[in-house]
């Protein structure tokens, strides 16, 4: 039986917005019907380039009864209004990270999940990106071990010390580096630990030049470590946003994030050089009970953002899963946990690096 054409649209035109429209308009078995941009230079963009029908007021979209889907590509204080509005319409909705900026908004955003009887997917993609998902296998595979230690290095890529001067320069729009950024990297330790952190300590960057160097509207944390229960621990390891780390010339817009991410196993231990686009395994029991090299998996020559952030492939593949009645890749339960953990993480920078025990517990009410 042929399958149903699912119509999407998308809400907000900017940078992920548009990057999502080009690649769903290669899609033939998904139909783009239209966008909702209250910028009108950039609805003239959708309409004059290629060819959508472009809404100032994204609740006109919301309205066409046609669309099955809806992209939330809308700044971070705008996800939970549009996507509960969007839900309540009846569509299901992928919606950017970070979930929300406040809890109440996330718990308000779960009850108009379970109460539309739509889906919600929140686009921490890193999961759903090749590497990532190939250490995942790695790990449930037994090729390490139970995982004990992880250690995330990151940097991110740019022109130096450039002040950021679109919404992101204010504090309120963003909620803060782990609720915008760090999210990311919460959410892979807890995918590969396969268990919930119990408590986090943030400790923040050494003041270079003081708030005048920020990047964004917040301090920056050299050093995340979460723990985990049995004693297992991740790090993040961060620098200094924009201040170390150049991407190859020419591919500055193409991804502007530097990561390597290690593994511990109590039998092995795995090595992810994203941009090298390798995973290394070690073995402890080698030959006469010495660690060795076990292998080198290569994934070159594939589009970087697939490697690494396939925002694209995951919203397609939630498209694919709502046109065949199957859940989500994960639930949006499980990335509340994440939000739980980078809100902690808030609270620990706040407070200049101090132990934080993570609250699981939803606001009520909502
Ligand atoms: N998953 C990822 O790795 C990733 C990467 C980048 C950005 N993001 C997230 O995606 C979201 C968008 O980021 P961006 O970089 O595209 O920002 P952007 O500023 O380039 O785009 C946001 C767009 O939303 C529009 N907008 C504002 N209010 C709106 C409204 N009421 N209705 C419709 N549109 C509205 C803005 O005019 C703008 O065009 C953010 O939440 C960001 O955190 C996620």
């Amino acid at each position: 039986m042929e399958k149903k054409i699912m119509k999407v649209g998308i809400v907000g035109f900017g940078g992920v917005g548009e990057n999502i429209a080009r690649c769903i308009l290669k899609q033939a078995d998904i139909k783009l019907k239209a966008i909702a941009e209250p910028d009108e230079a950039k609805r003239k963009k959708a309409e004059e380039t290629y060819g959508l029908k472009a809404y100032a007021d994204y609740r006109k979209l919301c309205e066409d009864k046609d669309i099955d889907v809806i992209y939330n590509a809308t700044p971070n204080f705008m996800h939970p209004e549009v996507a509960i509005t969007a839900m309540k319409s009846g569509k299901h909705v992928f919606s950017e990270k970070p979930f929300s900026i406040k809890k109440e908004d996330i718990a308000a955003m779960l009850k108009a999940e379970k109460e539309s009887r739509r889906y919600l997917q929140i686009d921490f993609e890193m999961r759903y990106s090749l590497l990532c998902k190939r250490v995942k296998e790695l790990i449930d595979a037994g090729e390490i071990g139970e995982p004990k230690n992880i250690l995330f290095n990151h940097f991110c890529g740019g022109q130096g010390f450039e002040k950021e001067k679109t919404w992101r320069a204010k504090i309120e729009n963003i909620g803060g580096y782990y609720i915008e950024e760090g999210c990311h990297r919460i959410d892979i330790f807890r995918y590969y630990m396969g268990a919930e952190m119990e408590e986090v300590m943030a400790i923040p960057a050494p003041q270079v030049r003081g708030p005048e160097g920020w990047y964004r509207a917040y301090r920056e944390p050299a050093s995340t470590l979460c723990f985990f229960p049995g004693e297992k621990l991740a790090n993040l390891i961060t620098i200094q946003h924009r201040a170390v780390y150049f991407p190859p010339p020419g591919m500055e817009n193409e991804l502007g994030h530097e990561y390597n991410v290690s593994v511990v196993g109590s039998e092995g231990s795995l090595y992810t050089n994203f941009w090298k686009a390798t995973i290394l395994l070690m073995d402890f029991s080698g030959p006469g009970g010495k660690t060795c090299l076990k292998r080198i998996e290569s994934y070159r020559g594939i589009d970087l953002n697939v490697l690494h952030h396939n925002s694209c492939g995951f919203f397609r593949d939630f498209v694919y899963r709502m046109r065949d009645g199957k859940p989500p890749f994960f639930n949006a339960f499980d990335s509340w946990k994440t939000m739980a953990c980078a809100f902690a993480c808030e609270e620990s920078i706040k407070k200049g690096g101090k132990r934080v025990t993570v609250d699981y517990t939803l606001p009520e009410g909502q």
